[in-house]
């Protein structure tokens, strides 16, 4: 720890979302202790990339968290470890409700015990449910169609809560797409199993898989297949920070959507991956993928009013070449 600088607690900093975040941390002068419990995250980029503090464990284990926050003078806490993936949640929703419910629940209350009331969260476009215009502003309503997206929206009501009972601020994240990779190289989206596109197209591009599922043709889009919001982990990054700084300068409590507000189908996807690669990419068209709305787009212009966040990797091109850069170097 070095004297003067903000610690920050970052819980699932060895994961995707997280890792990036704390190196924008550790570039923009904070010092980071990372609680991870290294069931998705990787011990290697906290080691070798991050340098960061480590601590192992749970977010549901209290003595633990008091011994943290006894041990470290934290000023705020970034909060993205949770259970993400979606299927599973339909099929064992109590896994998502402990971890991603009950382990926030715990943490903030190690928060408020300790003083500490300034907190960052990664919640999720999965809240909205089935979108009823677009593109999606935060007073869309929120009515989740699965268990993961359900468990976000129920923390992001026990901050509200929060906020009204207690002296505590929060900001709330609601991602699109997270995609993409550190621009330099060092980090990137390492999931197993891996369940999302850009990852798995790219798996197919290095030869690691077969080809690559389009899950359903037949969507009343252009081209029939699912339109998303990509969004470049380096920006989702960067709007973390400007959210810690927003609740360090007293911002009040907020929530925010942050996406690119362009939309790419599953084929514009595969397409610009073979492009950047050079490679063909075998494609087999299968049925829809249940849960899969046709389009989700978001506006992110209220992150953009009030914190001032502007996304400087948009270019679908650009998000795919930082990932396959990534690929490339992770599966050598
Ligand atoms: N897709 C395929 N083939 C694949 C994988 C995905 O066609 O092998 C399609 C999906 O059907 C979807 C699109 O590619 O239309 C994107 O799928 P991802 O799994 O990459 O991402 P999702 O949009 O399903 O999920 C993301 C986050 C979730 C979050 C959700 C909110 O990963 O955590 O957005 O809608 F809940």
């Amino acid at each position: 720890m070095s004297p003067g600088k903000p610690l920050i607690l970052v819980t699932g900093g060895a994961g995707y979302i997280g890792s990036h975040t704390v190196l924008a941390l550790k570039q923009a002068g904070y010092d980071v202790v990372i609680l991870d419990n290294l069931v998705y995250g990787h011990r290697d980029l906290v080691e070798n990339v991050l340098q960061a503090e480590l601590v192992v464990g749970d977010t549901g284990d209290r003595a633990l968290l008091d011994k943290l926050f006894n041990t470290h003078k934290i000023s705020a806490v970034m909060h993205f470890s949770a259970y993400a993936y979606v299927g599973e949640s339909v099929t064992n929703p109590a896994k998502y409700y402990r971890n991603n419910v009950l382990g926030t629940l715990t943490l903030l209350e190690a928060m408020l015990t300790a003083s500490v009331k300034k907190f960052v969260f990664s919640s999720t476009c999965a809240t909205y449910g089935i979108p009823q215009f677009m593109p999606l502003t935060e007073d869309h309503p929120q009515n989740p169609i699965n268990p993961y997206g359900a468990s976000k929206l129920m923390v992001e009501r026990i901050l509200s809560d929060f906020s009204a009972a207690y002296d505590f601020k929060s900001v709330c994240f609601r991602y699109f797409n997270a995609a993409g990779a550190d621009p330099n190289g060092k980090l990137g989206e390492d999931h197993n199993p891996e369940t999302h596109l850009i990852p798995l197209v790219l798996l197919t591009a290095l030869g690691k898989r077969e080809a690559i599922s389009i899950f359903g043709t037949d969507y009343p889009t252009p081209d029939g297949t699912c339109i998303r919001d990509y969004i470049h982990v380096k920006d989702l990054a960067d709007a973390h920070i400007l959210g810690l700084e927003y609740l360090l300068k007293d911002g009040v409590s907020e929530f925010f959507n942050l996406g690119n507000g362009n939309g790419f189908s599953v084929r514009d996807v595969i397409e610009t991956a073979s492009i950047v690669t050079g490679r063909d990419i075998k494609v087999l068209e299968r049925d829809r993928r249940p849960g899969d709305p046709p389009v989700l787009i978001g506006s992110s212009d209220k992150a953009r009013k009030i914190l001032g966040w502007l996304p400087q990797y948009s270019s679908l091109t650009e998000i795919v070449a930082h990932a396959w850069q990534w690929h490339q170097q992770r599966h050598r």
